[in-house]
């Protein structure tokens, strides 16, 4: 660990504070370094150059073949996609989560093609990261 000094507006870092005590951090430095991560992640993802991981999480009517279209734009990334978790919340709504891997332009096209059709109703792609390079 290395420890440095460093100088803010009083009222930006006021904004860290609340954000801090809001978020349950212990201190600043904690808070600080996960932020650090937060913003390196993001360049990751848009990079396009190195591996990334996310989950997807879907929820739709199954009904009208959905189900069937979802499956088969899956198989289509089986390489990207490593688990798929299936619950069936009601008689008419699933939840799905996905975890997927690959270059986040490649998890981002995957999402938005799921997300895209027709009838899922929720579609939250969150961006990890394989915790490599942070
Ligand atoms: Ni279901």
């Amino acid at each position: 660990m290395k420890r440095f000094g460093v100088s803010m507006e009083s009222e930006l870092l006021s904004k860290l504070d609340n954000l801090m005590e809001e978020k349950g951090y212990a201190n600043r430095s904690e808070i600080l370094r996960d932020l650090v991560r937060e913003k390196l992640t993001e360049k990751e993802w848009k990079s396009g150059k190195s591996e990334t991981i996310g989950t997807l999480t879907l929820v739709y009517d199954h009904h009208h073949h959905l189900q069937e279209k979802l499956t088969d734009l899956q198989h289509d990334y089986h390489k990207n996609i490593l688990s798929t978790t299936h619950i069936h919340m009601d008689e008419h709504n699933c939840l799905e989560i996905l975890i997927l891997k690959g270059k986040g332009k490649t998890i981002q096209q995957i999402a938005n093609k799921l997300i895209a059709t027709k009838g899922v109703k929720i579609g939250k792609l969150s961006a990890a990261s394989t915790g490599k390079n942070i």
